[in-house]
């Protein structure tokens, strides 16, 4: 079984995108809604919480994880792998599926991301890696804000405000890098006009699909855990995985 992982809602663009791919992949996903947003925690912090995610999802059947959050990615040590007993090609996680997504590219990258996901570098030295210098614009509020459900006027407040410094004209394409953000992706379409939206999600289920194929094949089913209540997320999983409404619960 697949266990996904995020702060909370935005693991479910992941899920939503391996789900396409790999529909009868059997499924856990843990929402640490109590502890969001990630975004905004040290990296001790972020640390911890990685741990406790993949040992909940662990205890819970998982056998292969999908780190469905650019925030933690740098907390993916390999003393962690060691400690929780997994073996590094068992984890997936969203900055080298994306990256490599880029390899055959010539675009004028800029992505947008957390603060924690912009301070930790792990985009900047990846792209360096292929030999591509990105623009990092970190945005503060917005997980956040899509966590809770805020308005669209609120949403695309928060955009305009966290673009309102860059030449966005320079660029031919965003990477949205919190799996938060293709939640509310047309809001980004409003305030940047033409440039092309890309959304990591589905670099990250082909990665799933050519690595853990055929042995992932499963009932299709899902479960959902969050560690604190939430409408909008059961609204969501209501939205993308209609069969699932009854599927959430609080641990
Ligand atoms: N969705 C996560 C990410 O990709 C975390 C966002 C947050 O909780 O701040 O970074």
């Amino acid at each position: 079984m697949i266990g996904i992982f995020d702060s909370g809602s935005g693991g479910l663009s992941v899920m939503r995108a391996i789900r396409e791919r790999f529909p009868s992949s059997d499924i856990v996903y843990f929402g640490d809604i109590k502890n969001a947003p990630y975004g905004s925690k040290s990296h001790d912090e972020l640390f911890a919480h990685t741990i406790d995610a993949i040992k909940f999802l662990k205890e819970r059947g998982a056998t292969r994880i999908v780190s469905a959050c650019n925030s933690v990615s740098a907390s993916l040590a390999i003393s962690l792998f060691d400690a929780l007993s997994i073996a590094p090609i068992d984890l997936i996680e969203m900055v080298g599926p994306t990256v490599s997504s880029f390899k055959d590219s010539d675009a004028r990258v800029m992505l947008c991301a957390t603060p924690a996901t912009v301070r930790s570098k792990v985009y900047r030295h990846g792209f360096s890696m292929i030999g591509k210098n990105i623009h990092q614009v970190a945005i503060r509020d917005l997980a956040g804000a899509i966590e809770r459900g805020a308005p669209d006027e609120e949403i695309e407040r928060i955009v305009t405000e966290a673009f309102a410094e860059t030449a966005h004209e320079d660029f031919d394409a965003l990477i949205l890098a919190c799996t938060h953000y293709p939640l509310v992706a047309d809001a980004f379409r409003r305030v940047l006009g033409n440039i092309e939206i890309i959304d990591p999600a589905d670099a990250v289920a082909a990665r799933v699909e050519s690595r853990w194929w055929p042995q992932e094949i499963g009932e299709g089913k899902a479960q959902f855990f969050i560690t604190q209540d939430s409408e909008p997320f059961r609204m969501r999983v209501g939205v993308m995985f209609p069969a699932c409404v009854e599927c959430v619960e609080v641990v």
